[in-house]
């Protein structure tokens, strides 16, 4: 039974080395959004996408998880079956510190789907416009990734955990995307306590009943500590 539900954002990761969105020289303010993060931006220019996304995904092969991954892996482990980490990042760093309970609600840089028939497929290798479907052979491959405009995945079973969830934790998060930003709101009506982890506060900070802000490699592995009576 998930008791502690846990959002993570690009925050989580800005200390392994992979840019935030929305922070100074953030990736939205070197590149369009509107031209790499939208349906539209790949309908007019595959390649410039299939770019942006292979070097994000060399650069999140290159990066290490950090401290507070490694926390929330702790934390997983010492409380089987009762941790859920629900992450708008797209990169495998809670994997790769050895969370197990995720799931990506923005998609997946290791993975790729075909704009022809929907099929997705794990794709760690770099992807092009013109790499074949296995299964409708359609040369239309997209990275897996949930952009403006399209509906998150696992929906269904986020909000299912939310409403069960006891504590509602955000790390890494400005709260400026939907729905993820209004996630606090729901866990807080069905009586979770809610604590905003972050380097500052963020958009949605009134609404938490707690909030501690510094570096995340700091402040997470001292809330788990905390949490596990260490
Ligand atoms: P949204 O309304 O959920 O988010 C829009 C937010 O993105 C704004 O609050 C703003 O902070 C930011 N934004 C919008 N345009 C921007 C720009 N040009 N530069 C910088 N920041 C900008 O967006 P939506 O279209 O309603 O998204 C629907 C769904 O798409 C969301 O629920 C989300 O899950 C998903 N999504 C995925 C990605 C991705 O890159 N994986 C990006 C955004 C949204
Ligand atoms: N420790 C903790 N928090 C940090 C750190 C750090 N070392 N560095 C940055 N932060 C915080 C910033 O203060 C900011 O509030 O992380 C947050 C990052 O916010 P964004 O850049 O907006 O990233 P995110 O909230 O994940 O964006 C949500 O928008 O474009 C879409 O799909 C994209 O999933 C992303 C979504």
């Amino acid at each position: 039974m998930t008791k502690i539900v846990i959002l993570t954002g690009a925050g989580i990761s800005a200390e392994s080395g992979l840019g935030t969105f929305r922070d100074i020289d953030g990736l939205w303010s070197r590149y369009d959004l509107d031209e790499v993060a939208t349906p539209e931006g790949f309908a007019r220019n595959p390649a410039l996408v299939h770019e942006f996304y292979n070097a994000r995904r060399r650069n999140a092969a290159e990066a290490i998880p950090n401290a507070a991954h490694a926390a929330l892996a702790r934390l997983e482990a010492a409380r089987p079956g009762e941790v859920l980490i629900i992450t708008q990042n797209i990169d495998d760093l809670h994997e790769r510190a050895g969370s197990r309970n995720v799931l990506h609600m923005h998609g997946q840089l290791t993975r790729a789907c075909c704009a022809a028939c929907g099929h997705g497929w794990s794709a760690p290798a770099e992807l092009h416009a013109d790499t074949p479907c296995p299964a409708c052979a359609a040369q239309a491959t997209r990275p897996d990734i949930v952009w403006f405009g399209e509906f998150p995945y696992h929906m269904e079973e986020i909000w299912a955990a939310i409403r069960a969830a006891e504590l509602f934790v955000a790390i890494g998060t400005s709260g400026s995307v939907y729905p993820a930003a209004a996630f606090v709101q729901d866990a807080r009506r069905a009586g979770a306590h809610t604590l905003e982890l972050n380097l500052e506060p963020s958009q949605t900070v009134s609404d938490f009943t707690e909030a501690r802000h510094g570096r995340a490699s700091a402040i997470v592995p001292a809330w788990v500590a905390e949490l596990l009576g260490a």
